[in-house]
């Protein structure tokens, strides 16, 4: 076993607060994580429909262009290897090759240079020497995986196939919520002033979901006490929760509890919004599922979504919500898509919270440098069980991080 950031940090129950507020540690995440072997989304497929076609995007505070090229999709530093300009300007667009604003550089779909301006310089006075050779430059490429129309990249060559990093028990819920081409729907951004981290743990803290959520709780999207459980990676790195609707659901464990979350008088004038339609023909009504480090897939009814989270710094973070439905989707489940979309993201009924409660930690953790945060619940490894009451999955990410990041003090 590598040796671990903090002594207490072999035991993986406790997460000192100083991992969220330290800029040295958001460095070397930079350098070990984001630029190392691990996988991030990047955007989808169906956002290139045509050769040339391209968006950017950014991977921490890289940023990134991905294209479609005739010799398939392609991604790049978006960074003019000139002097640094960035390259692309827009956010998507189609082009026939890359050109630099700044002094007109040009490269390929492919990456290679193609162009300088005044080369030769002007009647054979000035330019670039004899020696300099365009074949031998390139835009920094990241290496890529289509994985049925989600694009992920990664800056290294170590990095594990990405199935093989999924894992047999995830994989097979990913292709789940891609079963048919997925298509974008639209695209949403919401601002957290929280470390990276903390989002990322939400996202796998099952625990939390239907008390912090009142909508959750009181619409029975998900509660604790619905039929569900964790599936877990065996590295710990990628896992999922579901639950079905409905399915011995004993709401008295709730109210026994006396929690907020439980607003039983509470009615929606427009019902329609909580429908479900079963298009997955298994029950499974919510599935949240994560990808170390920054992708979680979401399936909440019938709203799917991909959210890339980025990290700005250590205390600010974007998560990117990336709405998706499928080709050929029917009329009826366009608009209710459409309709539950209103669920999550900046302004949804259920993830607003999120960032309050992010901010809330990330303020408070500067002052609790000898106190680490507990995450205990349901034991202190991180395998799967059919108890959503656990906090196993946030273990898992741990683990996977320690493995990753070098030993220090
Ligand atoms: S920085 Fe791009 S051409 Fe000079
Ligand atoms: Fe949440």
């Amino acid at each position: 076993m590598k040796k671990k950031l903090h002594a207490n940090n072999f035991d993986l129950t406790k997460v000192p607060f100083d991992l969220y507020t330290d800029e040295n540690i958001f460095q070397e995440e930079y350098d070990s994580i984001f630029r190392g072997p691990s996988w991030s989304f990047l955007g989808m497929e169906s956002q290139l429909k045509v050769d040339g076609a391209y968006f950017t995007t950014e991977v921490t505070n890289i940023p990134v262009v991905v294209v479609r090229s005739p010799s398939g999709v392609r991604a790049f530093v978006n960074r003019c290897i000139h002097r640094g300009s960035l390259l692309c300007l827009e956010p998507e667009g189609v082009l026939s090759e890359f050109s630099c604003v700044y002094h007109g550089w040009t490269y390929g779909l492919d990456g290679a240079l193609t162009g300088v301006a005044f080369e030769r310089g002007i009647n054979g006075d000035g330019g670039m020497p004899e020696s300099f050779d365009k074949s031998t430059h390139h835009l920094e490429e990241l290496r890529l995986t289509n994985y049925k129309g989600l694009i992920f990249g990664t800056f290294s060559k170590e990095a594990p196939d990405f199935s093989a990093f999924l894992g047999p028990e995830i994989s097979p819920r990913l292709d789940r919520v891609l079963h048919k081409k997925p298509v974008l729907l639209g695209k949403a951004t919401q601002v957290m002033h929280n470390n990276w981290k903390l989002y990322v743990e939400n996202t796998r803290d099952s625990y939390h979901a239907s008390i912090l959520h009142t909508f959750f709780t009181t619409f029975k999207l998900n509660r604790l006490t619905q039929s569900g459980g964790l599936m877990i990676s065996e590295t710990g790195a990628n896992h999922i929760s579901y639950s079905r609707r409905g399915k011995s659901d004993n709401h008295d464990g709730y109210n026994k509890q006396n929690l907020r979350a439980n607003l039983d008088d509470f009615r929606l004038s427009d019902p329609s919004l909580l429908n479900f339609l079963d298009e997955f023909n298994d029950g499974i009504s919510l599935q949240i599922l994560t990808i170390f480090p920054t992708t979680v897939v979401h399936q909440i009814n019938n709203s799917l979504a991909v959210r890339q989270v980025i990290p700005r710094s250590e205390s600010k973070t974007d998560v990117i919500w990336w709405y998706y439905g499928f080709e050929g989707d029917s009329d009826a489940i366009s608009s209710l898509r459409q309709k539950q979309i209103n669920l999550v993201g900046p302004a949804g009924f259920i993830s607003m919270e999120d960032g309050a409660v992010g901010a809330f930690v990330q303020k408070n953790a500067p002052h609790s440098s000898h106190n680490d945060a507990i995450v205990c619940m349901g034991g202190d490894d991180y395998k799967s069980s059919s108890s959503r009451v656990s906090e196993a999955a946030i273990r898992g990410f741990w683990s996977q991080y320690y493995d990753m990041m070098p030993p220090m003090n």
